[in-house]
């Protein structure tokens, strides 16, 4: 069958296609108004090859919305939200795998120079964590990713769902590394009401937007949507993810479970992005629905995170640790959450809190790559090759 160059689709340059030749513009909004009568008829007597070939316009950049476009999410470019890719590639950067890291002085130094109290920090830390991030991978992956609707998001929060699991495999390094009781340590946020309170502001928000029945083309739905994301960045990732290894910080910076400390800041150094990431995506949220955050709900959100993380830390550091205790822990929450809501341009919740751990930036902010080598542990892979 003869095919007239018009049908064709220029590939090197798809966009000087847009003009089809019923004259519909794709590139001009304008002429995306709904089709008359006429047209209509006009478009189904056209040979089917040709009806096709419209189908395979390319999108107009301006109808990507980050949730509820009515257009096709299969197509990377041209970019909405170019700030979206350099996250993802941005993310590339950091690449490591739990095995990359040397544990062995961990073992001695859990085992033999870790005080009791020191112990319940760090074996409390990780009990937390674990959970955490499962949580985190569960929102971004079920909750969160399948409501974007530009593909340019989905592909780092697909990079943010592996991260997640990376994560959960590095606790679990540890966890297994050191030989703690898996059992026991992964079942204390079910039964410590200090750690199961975190867990549980997390989970109530997850669930309330992994509803089957959500719909956020209803206003109320799209707020509920908006303030989980919102806590999940600001508060889960952003403040307890960010501050949640500074307890093992403190042991790092002693000369103690060093290994651990590297692997929590290359994951801290994942989350920094996770929360940066996500305040975008809702500050664009926001101006794209005509929403704003309501400061009541903001405001409770704070509070309720600030006493649920102060509970937390009078639990683990009941007894401080040298160079660490429970009043450095809420205090940095503290300052971190007003960092947080002033990259959202929201008023502070915890006006004149302080920087109580200045060096806490420094462990997400340091470079990795010059030493990284010299960390880094290689038999693994000699293993490997062999064992198969
Ligand atoms: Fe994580
Ligand atoms: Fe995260």
């Amino acid at each position: 069958m003869k095919i007239s160059t018009s049908q064709l689709v220029a590939w090197d340059d798809p966009l000087s296609s847009a003009i089809t030749s019923n004259g519909r513009n794709y590139l001009d909004p304008l002429s995306e108004q709904a089709p008359t009568e006429s047209s209509e008829r006009e478009k189904s007597l056209l040979p089917l090859e040709q009806q096709a070939h419209e189908q395979l316009a390319p999108i107009n950049v301006q109808d990507k919305r980050v949730v509820n476009a009515a257009t096709d999410i299969n197509q990377l470019a041209p970019f909405k939200y170019p700030w979206a890719w350099e996250f993802f590639l941005n993310a590339n950067k950091n690449h490591w795998t739990p095995l990359d890291i040397n544990m062995a002085q961990d073992v001695n130094d859990y085992h033999h120079k870790l005080t009791t109290e020191e112990r319940h920090v760090y074996e409390n830390v990780l009990a937390y964590l674990t959970t955490s991030d499962i949580l985190a991978m569960r929102n971004i992956g079920l909750a969160v990713m399948e409501k974007m609707t530009a593909p340019e998001l989905q592909i780092y929060q697909a990079r943010q769902v592996y991260e997640e699991a990376l994560h959960t495999w590095t606790y679990q390094h540890c966890i297994e590394t050191l030989g703690l009781d898996q059992s026991e340590i992964y079942n204390r946020y079910r039964v410590i009401p200090e750690i199961h309170g975190k867990i549980t502001m997390a989970n109530q928000r997850l669930s309330s937007v992994l509803r089957p029945d959500i719909d956020l083309h209803n206003r109320d739905d799209l707020e509920q949507f908006v303030h989980s994301y919102l806590f999940f960045a600001a508060v889960f990732e952003g403040c307890w993810f960010y501050n949640g290894f500074s307890p093992i910080f403190a042991l790092q910076r002693r000369g103690l479970m060093k290994g651990t400390g590297e692997q929590l800041q290359y994951i801290m150094r994942d989350e920094v992005m996770h929360c940066a990431f996500g305040l975008r995506v809702v500050r664009q949220l926001l101006s794209e629905e005509s929403l704003s955050l309501d400061p009541t709900r903001v405001n409770d959100m704070w509070e309720e995170a600030e006493a649920a993380e102060q509970a937390y830390a009078r639990f683990l550091l009941s007894e401080p640790i040298l160079g660490y205790s429970a009043e450095d822990h809420i205090g940095q929450f503290r300052f971190i959450a007003n960092r947080r809501a002033k990259q959202l341009h929201l008023a502070e919740p915890f006006p004149g809190a302080e920087n109580r751990l200045p060096w806490l930036d420094e462990q997400a902010s340091m470079r990795k790559e010059k030493n990284f080598f010299e960390t880094r542990v290689t038999e693994y892979q000699a293993g490997a090759a062999l064992s198969w």
